[in-house]
């Protein structure tokens, strides 16, 4: 079977490609390297043995991807590929609304044209909005979105409902992302934004590492145990194999539009990761207390039981795991 994954030498995207090759699918990947580099396909080849086929084009290209599907017999389609920063979604939002909604709306007219229709899309917790409870199910549905970024997630997984509605022969998986963190274990993929972080892991790998001196903790005031903020944080790895189950779950139930979280089902606040990831890895990480970040929740994390029961997926990796990963990562790619 041929699997086009979209954004397939990203973070999320190049471990979900290691996962297919692993399961014996053939991946065909399409990428612009905006916030990716080329190496990253010689080394899902290192992990795997295996080829896989490259298009370095935009999504947004629709001709681009016309001739993708024309050169390729392609079953089904992952799509990772969009923009993703929350902060520049604010300063930007044209941006991120032209991009992620015309990237997808291409994608999924060119998959219709080709009559494919299976298809699997990344999506995130944050399109439940503030549902005003901490475990977040699948059936709560949509809330009100805090950002550009999100609100593209959310009317994307609209748009997606809307077209099975038209044409009950699409087979959708739509997967709510919690927080991804951790790097294959190989050290060889893992993630590497561009900057200065924003993300937690990210920002607690700079600082580990020295090249960042100190670690804002934003706000220790929740009404948390110990008043940081919680999340519920998942290895990119069991993420990946999510994917896989999911793919597996379209192609073997065919028709429907299938939602389901991807998370631990288990919230860890800002300071028990930081000290776990101090414990696991010998390493001071310098911190200090700050004021909240503004549009921040005190705490959510996954009810995954649905993706439990119907896909027989769940979690494997532990934060140590996660913080070992991460930082073996990040080692092996300091000079890069
Ligand atoms: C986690 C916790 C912070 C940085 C965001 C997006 C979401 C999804 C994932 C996907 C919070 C605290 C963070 C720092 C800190 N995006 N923190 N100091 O905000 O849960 O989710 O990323 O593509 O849509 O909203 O993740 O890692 O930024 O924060 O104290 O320097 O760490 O306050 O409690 P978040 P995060």
């Amino acid at each position: 079977m041929k699997i086009l994954v979209t954004g397939g030498l990203g973070f999320i995207g190049s471990h979900t490609v290691v996962e297919l090759l692993e399961n014996n699918y053939e991946v065909i990947i399409v990428d612009n390297l905006y916030n990716s580099k080329i190496d990253v396909l010689d080394k899902i080849k290192k992990i795997t043995g295996k080829e896989t086929k490259f298009y370095q084009d935009d999504v947004c290209n629709k001709m681009a991807l016309e001739k993708i599907f024309k050169e390729n017999k392609i079953d089904s389609v992952i799509h990772f590929a969009g923009y993703k920063a929350v902060g520049e979604s604010c300063s930007k939002p044209l941006m991120y609304y032209h991009n992620n909604l015309m990237s997808t709306i291409n994608l999924l007219e060119v998959m219709k044209e080709n009559n494919v229709k299976n298809f699997i899309f990344s999506s995130s917790a944050t399109i439940y909005g503030n549902p005003g409870t901490s475990k977040y199910v699948e059936e709560m549905g949509r809330g009100k979105t805090t950002n550009p970024y999100g609100t593209t997630k959310s009317m994307i997984e609209q748009i997606l409902e809307d077209l099975y509605n038209s044409d009950n022969e699409w087979s959708i998986s739509i997967l709510r992302y919690f927080n991804p963190i951790g790097a294959h274990s190989s050290g060889l993929i893992g993630e590497s934004p561009n900057g200065i972080p924003n993300n937690l892991m990210p920002y607690i790998l700079k600082v580990a590492s020295k090249q960042l001196e100190v670690l804002n903790v934003f706000g220790n005031d929740y009404p948390t145990p110990d008043g940081t903020g919680v999340r519920d944080y998942i290895h990119v790895v069991d993420l990946a194999k999510g994917h896989v189950s999911a793919l597996n779950k379209i192609v073997k139930s065919g028709a429907g539009v299938y939602v389901y979280n991807l998370g631990s089902g288990k919230g860890v606040s800002v300071l028990e990761l930081v000290n776990t990831f101090e414990r696991v890895n010998g390493v001071k990480v310098n911190y200090r207390i700050a004021d909240r970040r503004p549009g921040d929740l005190a705490e959510y994390y996954a009810d995954p039981s649905k993706a439990l029961k119907e896909l027989g997926w769940k979690t494997e990796k532990t934060v140590e795991d996660m913080c070992r990963d991460s930082w073996n990562f990040m080692k092996n790619n300091i000079n890069e």
